[in-house]
């Protein structure tokens, strides 16, 4: 099966895999279908070889895009909705737990850890709304769960993420948060405002070669983390806030749509945001229960 031919290539190719050293069974299964979907794609378009170095042009300036500050592959991910899927894929909800998405490029490790009630604002802005976020954090039966470690970080309210906006504190509007004995958390934030995802270098190419728009919808990020129990990567979005419908990385579920109410007046900030989460125990820890 050496000579290759517009019928055979993607044959001659899947039956390559592991000759010349073994692969795993996982390893097979993803190449397979690797090759067969790419080869499947070229011959749907009749890709040129024009278009296929432009291609590789393409993916080269998005590697040398990438620095400390800047994942470009995860915004290609994010714009083809890819980490969305991928996302759902590897957490499917099934006991009545939280919904995840997608983390994003700008979450930052090791946030300052802060009390209960606190808030994590650290400058201020003339067109804040502050806003006051507390919730209840559960099991799957209904259980309070105490000391789920749970970090925030949002944009200010210029749109911009502290790590990108040379005029914002270190780690402004991020925070590391814990459950107290009732599983409640709560902590002061601002409103988190639509922005625009970095649409400049090949991220922006993307979206003006699928002819979309870069606009998020205003959302608080969050991770929650217990022993025991799978990681929640999640967001709450802003029910009143423009592009909801229309999130540039498709990233948005019914169920982490989130009221921002007036806050009444002795909670001293504008707005309040209950809401409550479900985390799901991990297969070995539901096997031991
Ligand atoms: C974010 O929500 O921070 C985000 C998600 C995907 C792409 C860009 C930003
Ligand atoms: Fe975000």
């Amino acid at each position: 099966m050496g000579i290759v031919t517009i019928d055979n290539v993607t044959d001659v190719v899947i039956a390559a895999l592991g000759k010349n050293g073994d692969i795993d069974t996982r390893q097979r299964e993803i190449m397979t279908s690797l090759i067969t979907h790419l080869h499947g794609f070229c011959k749907d378009v009749k890709l040129q070889h024009g278009e296929f170095m432009a291609a590789c042009d393409y993916l080269t300036r998005a590697g040398q895009t990438c620095d400390d500050k800047r994942q470009e592959f995860i915004l290609l991910g994010d714009i083809l909705g890819v980490e969305v899927l991928v996302d759902m894929l590897t957490n499917p909800v099934d006991s009545g737990e939280s919904e995840s998405t997608v983390l994003g490029p700008f979450y930052r490790e090791n946030p300052p850890v802060l009390p209960k009630g606190a808030s994590v604002v650290q400058k201020h802005f003339d067109n804040e709304e502050t806003a006051h976020f507390e919730g209840y954090v559960r099991d799957t039966n209904g259980a309070p769960l105490e000391g789920v470690i749970m970090d925030v970080w949002e944009d200010a309210p210029n749109g911009l993420y502290e790590n990108h906006d040379p005029d914002q504190p270190d780690y402004n509007l991020r925070g590391r948060f814990v459950t107290d004995e009732n599983g409640h958390y709560a902590f002061r934030a601002v409103r988190p405002v639509p922005y625009p995802i970095p649409d400049n270098e090949t991220a922006g190419e993307l979206l003006r070669y699928m002819g979309h728009h870069p606009n998020r919808p205003g959302h608080m990020h969050f991770i929650l983390s217990k022993e025991g129990y799978r990681t929640l990567i999640s967001q709450i979005y802003d029910s009143s806030s423009e592009w909801l419908e229309n999130d540039s990385v498709f990233a948005v579920k019914e169920s982490l749509v989130g009221e921002f109410k007036k806050a009444p007046k002795e909670m001293h900030d504008d707005l309040h945001v209950e809401f409550d989460f479900v985390l799901k125990a991990e297969a070995k820890a539901m096997a031991a229960e």
